[in-house]
């Protein structure tokens, strides 16, 4: 709780720092001659000013999140031997050893892991999940941990609704009738039970199809203010939409204010060789964080490397 105040204190004290030197800036260049105060017997006595606030002041001139952000591009170049291990990766086998995660997976209970897992969470943790649907993970992360802060995405209308219904009562669970991807956009998708995506073919008359409503990440973790608090567990399960997250925060410093990161990958068309991208982020992870757990080329789950779990 302090820690928050403590951060908003910082965004707050910053535009106002900003609002005080643009008008201090503005006084001096517009009225350069005309004094504020005078000395009356040794006093320092404020004239009465009519001057109105700069714009600077005003809603709209008010500095965005990223302007006053610890946000920074990253160079995203594999060295040698990143490439190298990129290119020994390459040689997997997609198909096979997909298909090997998933059957695993889904036996003996495996799948549990992807809650069960994230024992570090606790009643202080902040949690964003991206691909809601119908609540299995965060039901399961709630009875379990009890975050603090839990954020999920859901761009369907149908399981959004049902998501707000269900959490209606607890505070802590705040749910956005959005996904995520490169940039703002809206695709016109299939529902399709469990999984909708852009990246599935969509052959039905447009009256069949919903709108998914998709928001640029970096502006979304930004206005977040992702680098003024940590993330503790991003948990992605977006069909697809995993692949322009990773870009995101990898091609910045966002990755470094995740403590935890969980995956589930998706190998649909449209995503171009999801082999080299996994394969890719292999390197690029673990530059930062560590592999915690994988079913290779499906669920995998990463912590950063300064944290003990
Ligand atoms: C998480 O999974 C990894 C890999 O299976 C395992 O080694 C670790 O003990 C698990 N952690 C917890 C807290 O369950
Ligand atoms: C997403 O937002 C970031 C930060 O504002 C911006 O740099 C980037 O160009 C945007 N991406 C797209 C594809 O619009």
């Amino acid at each position: 709780m302090r820690q928050d105040y403590a951060k908003i204190g910082i965004v707050v004290v910053t535009v106002l720092i900003i609002c005080v030197l643009m008008f201090h800036l503005y006084g001096r260049t517009n009225n350069p001659s005309s004094a504020d105060y005078e000395i009356k017997s040794g006093n320092l006595v404020f004239a009465p000013s009519d001057r109105s606030l700069p714009k600077a002041c005003k809603s709209s001139a008010i500095p965005l999140q990223h302007e006053i952000s610890r946000y920074a591009k990253k160079q995203r170049q594999l060295t040698e031997s990143e490439k190298s291990a990129v290119s020994v990766c390459r040689k997997r086998d997609l198909k096979q050893e997909h298909k090997r995660s998933w059957d695993t997976f889904f036996t003996n209970k495996i799948e549990y892991i992807r809650w069960n897992n994230h024992t570090y969470l606790n009643g202080d943790s902040t949690v964003i999940e991206v691909g809601g649907n119908v609540g299995t993970f965060s039901d399961n992360l709630q009875r379990l941990f009890r975050p603090r802060r839990y954020i999920i995405l859901e761009p369907m209308k149908r399981f959004f609704d049902m998501l707000v219904s269900k959490y209606r009562s607890m505070s802590n669970i705040v749910v956005l009738n959005f996904g995520l991807s490169s940039e703002d956009r809206i695709d016109w998708v299939k529902v399709d039970g469990g999984s909708t995506s852009r990246f599935l073919p969509n052959k039905i008359p447009k009256n069949l199809l919903a709108p998914l409503r998709q928001v640029n990440s970096t502006n979304f973790f930004l206005s977040m203010a992702v680098g003024f608090f940590e993330v503790d567990l991003l948990t992605m399960n977006c069909e697809g939409c995993e692949y322009d997250i990773l870009d995101a925060i990898l091609d910045s410093n966002l990755i470094n204010y995740f403590r935890h990161v969980q995956i589930s990958f998706h190998h649909l068309n449209g995503l171009g060789d999801t082999l080299d991208r996994w394969c890719q982020y292999q390197q690029l992870l673990s530059r930062t964080h560590r592999l915690i757990y994988q079913y290779p080329l499906f669920w995998e789950s990463w912590t950063r490397k300064d944290l003990k779990q």
